[in-house]
């Protein structure tokens, strides 16, 4: 019995999804906990593709159940769709929602995009998805929830509560909606029939089943945690290990092993501060060779150097106690590389991610780059870190260095092969 996380260290498209399908081969349950589908986690197996927006990437493995958490906000058209497109794929999901995971709703989106033009050349870069407004309306205490959602009856007299004060908002902002009681409550009433026979109590579900493997799969990345990230570049939910507990109902001291994806450089999707970033030939050999375009926007993701005060920043929160290293293989053809191990702020060396991110300027150890064959990775398999070409080694020992945590697997390629346990 063990229940194991894996989180993104960084602002999101680690390859959280590439790592859970790894982890999960050996677990039986696997568990979204926070975000909705601003996340998307790819999962690659011989040639079929697979792109996660709100399903847990263990789906993807027969005979294990999937569960989306209560922490989750659960827009349930988006959910059908994923739903539809895997069964024509031929998998039948395994999956329990939690009746008191969020649920976003036609308005959410509206505000979402009413929002961000509101905030103009400030504006955050959502997904536009409707995560913050759901988020908001969760803790505003004037959200529905699954539950509620495929109970017709109570459906209508939430909506006739809250579209009305809904539509006041829409005119304050000046916009030109308005939502329809009888309208909405038709279409989401009907969702609700869709997902009825999956929707449960998923903390019971999972307490009874403590004796199993738990696999909890993180979205964004600890750079976005609305917490500890870049506020208010950041998205609306609690991105690191605190959230696993309170978006699964799963107590702390019951996570046995913590595993942090960084990524091998940096990207970040959406506007806010990004000290390594790199705005030139370095950016651009990264964004192409890492195919670094949304899996949810298909926006460019802005690229740069690895830095490891972020990456310390999300571990230490977190209390990981692995690394695993995804697109190693992107790097190579670099000349050189650099890393981030601390910043100067007005003269002075700080080694901690600061609130205010002014005026920091990254201090950088050099590396010399490298090229692999996927031979030689072979060889790693069998003979583990020590396989690896002198100058690979030194950047990895770095990374172990400077956060004191180990790392327990690496990806050098995107298909679930193309990755070793060390
Ligand atoms: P997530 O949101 O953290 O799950 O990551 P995304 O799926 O949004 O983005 C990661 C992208 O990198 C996907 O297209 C993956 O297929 C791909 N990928 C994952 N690991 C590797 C790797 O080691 N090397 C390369 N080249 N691509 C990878
Ligand atoms: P995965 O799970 C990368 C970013 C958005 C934006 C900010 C707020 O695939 O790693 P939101 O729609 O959440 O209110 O947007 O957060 N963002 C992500 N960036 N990967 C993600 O998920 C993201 N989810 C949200 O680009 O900057
Ligand atoms: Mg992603």
């Amino acid at each position: 019995m063990s229940v194991k996380l894996v989180f993104g260290t960084q602002w999101g498209d680690e390859g959280k999804g590439k790592v859970v399908d790894y982890y999960a081969e050996k677990a039986d349950i696997v568990v979204r906990y926070q975000g909705g589908n601003n996340a998307g986690h790819t999962i690659k197996i011989g040639d079929e593709v697979f792109k996660f927006h709100l399903l847990p990437s263990g789906v993807v493995r027969k005979g294990k159940t999937a569960v989306i958490g209560n922490g989750v906000v659960v827009d349930p058209k988006v959910l059908i769709s994923e739903i539809e497109e895997i069964r024509k794929r031929g998998i039948e999901p395994n999956l329990v929602i939690s009746d008191r995971a969020h649920v976003i709703m036609p308005y959410h989106r509206l505000l979402d995009g009413a929002e961000e033009v509101f905030r103009g050349k400030k504006k955050v870069g959502t997904t536009g998805r409707g995560i913050g407004p759901c988020y908001s309306d969760k803790i505003a205490r004037l959200g529905i929830r699954m539950g509620e959602l495929i109970d017709p009856e109570v459906l209508r007299e939430r909506l006739e509560f809250i579209i009305p004060m809904k539509n006041r908002i829409f005119e304050a902002y000046g916009m030109e909606e308005r939502l329809d009681v009888d309208e909405v409550f038709r279409e989401y009433s009907e969702y609700g029939r869709y997902l009825r026979g999956m929707v449960g109590d998923t903390i019971e579900f999972l307490h009874k089943n403590m004796d199993k493997e738990i696999l909890l799969e993180g979205a964004q990345g600890a750079m976005l945690d609305v917490d500890f990230g870049t506020y208010p570049y950041t998205t609306s939910s609690s991105t690191i290990g605190g959230g696993a507990s309170t978006g699964s109902g799963i107590p702390p001291n019951a996570i046995k092993e913590i595993t942090g994806v960084v990524k091998a450089y940096t990207t970040r999707v959406g506007m806010g501060p990004f000290p390594t970033e790199q705005e030139n030939e370095i950016g651009k050999h990264l964004c192409e060779k890492g195919h670094e375009f949304g899996t949810t926007t298909g926006r460019a993701r802005r690229c740069g150097w690895l830095d490891l005060v972020v990456v310390k920043h999300a571990l230490r929160l977190t209390g990981a106690d692995g690394i695993a290293i995804t697109k190693i293989d992107v790097l190579e053809g670099l000349e050189t590389i650099k890393v981030a191990y601390a910043y100067q702020v007005d003269g002075k060396k700080i080694t901690y991610f600061p609130a205010k991110t002014d005026g920091i300027k990254p201090l950088y150890k050099e590396f010399q780059g490298w090229n692999m064959t996927s031979g030689e990775w072979e060889k790693v398999k069998e003979g583990g870190i020590d396989a690896l070409p002198l100058n690979v080694r030194e950047y990895l020992k770095f990374i172990e260095g400077e956060t004191g945590v180990k790392i327990r697997m690496i990806s050098y390629g995107p298909a679930r092969e193309e990755t070793v346990e060390l």
